[in-house]
């Protein structure tokens, strides 16, 4: 869809690129740093909480053996899972000591109530994450999220993204007033995408298979459809989106997206 706003940012997975992702620190830098929206994946725990986390186990951000789907919530708040992005900060006398608070696996409950009670709007970009072993169990808890905030109705601050065709029709079923962001990886996965999604879905192609493939660009700038793209960190992707008249950066660099889009098209060279 060809637009002339100025798209929104979101902070994917937080200021991630700088401080450890989905850590209530990232969030709160992304929202310092002037970010329109925030991006999270989602998974359920054993005991039915929706945790805000990437990876499926705990390797990457715990250097620990587990799955997020057999630990309950109350384990989980015990790990560090910001550590890992700066393994030499003990050393360093100039990095900042963490809060012991901003450590821990964060709920998806306390990032909204982060964005509602920031002082502008402030989207979420929520991404749930399949295959899991609880399958529509994830869509559904998080509809009943979505209604104790009422965050069901149209003009919400929230999309519901997902790579999983199947996961956003089961929102489109319990929440029809919630938008939502059909993901895809593989340009050649959009002719048949485009005969399968709403009217009113948005597309959500990364921005590696927009630049490789113009013809992608080009037939989604024609497209009735609105457009969100991840992970776009540089002013030439950001161009790029420009000219598909994409709605939606979705950025691990927050700040410097921000600064870009403020300065517009006619400030580039
Ligand atoms: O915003 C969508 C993007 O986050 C999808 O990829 O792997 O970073 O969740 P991933
Ligand atoms: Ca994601």
């Amino acid at each position: 869809m060809l637009g002339g706003m100025r798209p929104l940012v979101v902070a994917h997975r937080g200021a991630s690129e700088v401080l450890a992702e989905h850590t209530l620190g990232a969030y709160v830098a992304a929202l310092d740093a002037g970010a329109d929206g925030l991006e999270c994946d989602v998974r359920l725990t054993a005991d039915g909480h929706l945790v805000c986390v990437h990876d499926r186990h705990l390797r990457r951000i715990a250097q620990k053996r587990g799955l997020i789907s057999t630990m309950e919530l109350a384990e989980l708040h015990q790990l560090d899972v910001a550590s890992w992005k700066q393994p030499w900060a003990d050393l360093d006398d100039e990095v900042p000591d963490l809060d012991e608070g901003l450590r821990g696996v964060l709920t998806l409950r306390k990032l909204m109530e982060v964005a509602a009670d920031h002082d502008r709007r402030i989207e979420l970009a929520i991404e749930t994450k399949h295959p899991t072993r609880y399958g529509g169990l994830v869509e559904k808890r998080l509809v009943e999220l979505l209604r104790d905030f009422g965050w069901d109705e149209a003009g919400a601050p929230v999309r519901v993204m997902s790579f999983s065709h199947t996961a956003l029709q089961r929102v489109g079923r319990l929440a029809p007033q919630v938008r939502v962001v059909q993901l895809f990886e593989h340009a050649h996965y959009w002719p048949a995408l485009r005969r399968m999604i709403g009217d009113d879905w948005v597309v959500g192609p990364g921005i590696g298979e927009l630049t490789d493939h113009p013809g992608l660009a080009s037939r989604l700038a024609e497209s009735p459809h609105e457009v969100n793209v991840w992970t776009v960190n540089t002013q030439a992707q950001l161009d790029l989106c420009r000219e598909v008249g994409v709605t939606a950066v979705v950025t691990d660099r927050p700040a410097h997206l921000r600064r870009l889009v403020d300065a517009g098209p006619a400030a580039q060279v």
